[in-house]
């Protein structure tokens, strides 16, 4: 059960991917300045990995291989702007090992998940947030067509300080080729 996108193969997540993320992304340097919350469990998601591979849920993941070697992971998890069955949407997240940042994953990961996810779900809407200073995703986001609507005020509180989030969307519409 996979699907190749050039360099790239997208696959669910086995237990054994957890523990690299777990090794990788368990220390503010592996896992980004802007990532870091402190220490955490990552149980909840080697139970559901083994339960139900990550998907099919609210929270949902792939991992991102490239050239056939585990290189991150990319994420959905849905997110309501009103009644549950009128309100869905997609928020989209990512995270490379460091190894493998600065070269060109991040946007054509997050690219193909939009795609992946307009082909396969009757989403509209496709979002996500990042810190004002995270450029690197900003880019991404930009060059997968999400758009930038706006900055959530003191959204999240990280090593010490509460963070602005900007908020980008892409919705069906939009990725429609014209
Ligand atoms: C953020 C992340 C997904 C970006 O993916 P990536 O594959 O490293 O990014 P790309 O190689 O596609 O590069 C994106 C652009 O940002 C630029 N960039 C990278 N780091 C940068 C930095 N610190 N400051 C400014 N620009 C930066 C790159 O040069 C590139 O622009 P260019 O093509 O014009 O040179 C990845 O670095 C990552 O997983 N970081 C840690 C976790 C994280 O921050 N996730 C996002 C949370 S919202």
């Amino acid at each position: 059960m996979i699907v190749r996108h050039g360099e790239l193969t997208f696959r669910p997540a086995s237990v054994a991917d957890i523990d690299v993320f777990e090794a990788q992304f368990g220390d503010v340097d592996g896992a980004g300045a802007y990532q870091w919350f402190g220490f955490t469990s990552f149980a909840g998601l080697r139970r559901e990995a083994e339960s139900r591979g990550l998907l099919g849920g609210d929270a949902n993941m792939l991992v991102i291989e490239h050239k056939g070697e585990l290189a991150g992971r990319v994420e959905w998890l849905a997110r309501y702007w009103g009644r549950r069955d009128t309100s869905l949407c997609w928020e989209i997240a990512i995270g490379l090992l460091p190894a493998y940042r600065g070269m060109g994953i991040g946007t054509a990961s997050q690219r193909w998940l939009v795609d992946y996810l307009f082909a396969h779900t009757r989403v509209e809407r496709i979002q996500a947030t990042t810190d004002p200073e995270n450029v690197a995703e900003q880019k991404c986001l930009e060059r997968a067509g999400l758009r930038l609507e706006g900055r959530v005020r003191r959204a999240q509180w990280r090593q010490g300080a509460w963070h602005d989030q900007l908020l980008y969307a892409i919705t069906r519409d939009d990725s429609q080729p014209t």
